[in-house]
């Protein structure tokens, strides 16, 4: 029997709190559409309270989404609650996602409230989210850094006041797989009315754990990811949801997971978000980087030509690319050149294609990237025509 995952977008509220990343609400529906046709199992639309702009892009996501859950954020205070209700009641599927943080640190400097306050305010919030909708998200903020039976104390008490989904986010991106995988599994042999709620986890990558640290917790139990388009979020990100998905996918043997999600939509809502968002992808990002299906090594693209396995552990078709590129630089080899020779239309000789190839390589010497339009005045140099 395959473990159902359920796949949370946060891009549109963790991700949209990136330094420079702020959408309008046309831009926000756009980017919503676009990860219903992801077909994620859930989007958080926004942080209702944070301002009138985010309270009408939530209201407006609401209103259009028919397959996926909308969640709004709210802090487990009555008026965030109400906030959020108010712009999410529309929604097919609402979902009040609450929280307050658990870690001594936050309760000392942040809140200033002891456990006890901090738990009772938890359960009120809870209970008063209920009064509106069915499906309650409870996250506890710095979960990974809170003492764990104080977490196993609190979700305890929120699953028995309603909670549905209880989140464990890693907010500051601390632990580590092993840790992780440990605490989630804490909490399920601990938190004696776990059956009651989904597991969900939430993943920062200040150390650049965040994937693998949703993976740990996803082995260990948790069954929804909480995750970004392109890793976007708060500092260093969230855990990307290309990397998490096309894991599951490419290392099914390990993973026995059963995903929503229509992998091919994964490259155009990568490049809308970037687009949107102004934030460029990095070209070495897995999945979605520019170079991410791109090979420039002689061996790598003779490999490639011959086999694609060779250097493709997934195809680029499945992340919705029609194709992987060949870079002409000064590793490529003779295989890719001629191809490309091919691509273009020349059909020449091999004395002459021998000739090409050299002044190529000299070509590749100086520029980064040989382009087509290189290649063909290449050709055209040959023939003596300048
Ligand atoms: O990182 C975090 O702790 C959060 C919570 C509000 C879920 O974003
Ligand atoms: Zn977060």
């Amino acid at each position: 029997m395959r473990e159902k995952i359920h796949i949370f977008d946060t891009t549109l509220r963790d991700g949209e709190q990136s330094p420079g990343c702020s959408l309008n609400i046309q831009e926000k529906l756009k980017i919503a559409k676009r990860l219903e046709l992801l077909r994620v199992d859930v989007i958080e639309a926004g942080f209702a309270i944070a301002s009138p702009g985010d309270f009408a892009s939530v209201k407006a996501i609401a209103e259009t989404v028919k397959d996926c859950r909308v969640a709004s954020l709210s802090r487990v205070l009555k008026k965030d609650i109400d906030a959020a209700w108010e712009a999410i009641k529309m929604a097919a599927a609402p979902r009040i996602h609450t929280f307050i943080a658990t870690s001594d640190i936050h309760m000392q400097y942040k809140l200033k409230m002891s456990p006890d306050a901090v738990l009772q305010q938890a359960v009120d919030g809870v209970k008063y989210a209920k009064g509106f909708c069915n499906d309650v998200e409870f996250s506890a903020e710095d979960a990974s850094r809170s003492n764990p039976e104080f977490l196993y104390r609190i979700f305890e008490a929120v699953i028995k006041a309603g909670a549905t989904v209880i989140n464990v986010p890693d907010t500051v991106g601390y632990t580590m797989p092993e840790e992780f995988f440990k605490l989630i599994k804490g909490i399920k042999e601990n938190v004696s009315n776990i059956d009651k709620a989904t597991i969900s986890v939430h993943c920062h990558n200040d150390l650049g754990m965040a994937v693998a640290n949703t993976i740990a917790a996803a082995k260990a139990g948790a069954t929804q990811l909480e995750c970004t388009i392109n890793g976007i979020g708060e500092r260093a990100g969230n855990a990307a949801l290309e990397e998490l998905v096309m894991t599951f996918h490419t290392r099914r043997d390990l993973y026995n997971y059963d995903l929503n999600i229509d992998t091919t939509q994964i490259y155009p809502t990568s490049r809308l978000v970037s687009k949107l968002t102004g934030v460029k992808v990095q070209p070495n990002k897995a999945i979605v980087g520019n170079n991410a299906f791109a090979h420039e090594s002689g061996i790598h693209q003779h490999g490639v030509l011959a086999n694609r396995e060779t250097y493709e552990i997934m195809t680029p078709e499945s992340v919705g690319l029609t194709q992987n590129k060949m870079v002409l630089g000064k590793h490529s080899g003779r295989h890719a050149f001629e191809d490309r020779l091919k691509d273009l239309g020349y059909q020449l000789p091999k004395v002459d294609i021998d000739k090409i190839f050299d002044d190529f390589k000299l070509l590749a010497d100086k520029k980064k990237v040989v382009y087509d339009g290189d290649l063909e005045a290449l050709v055209q140099n040959k023939n003596g025509v300048q």
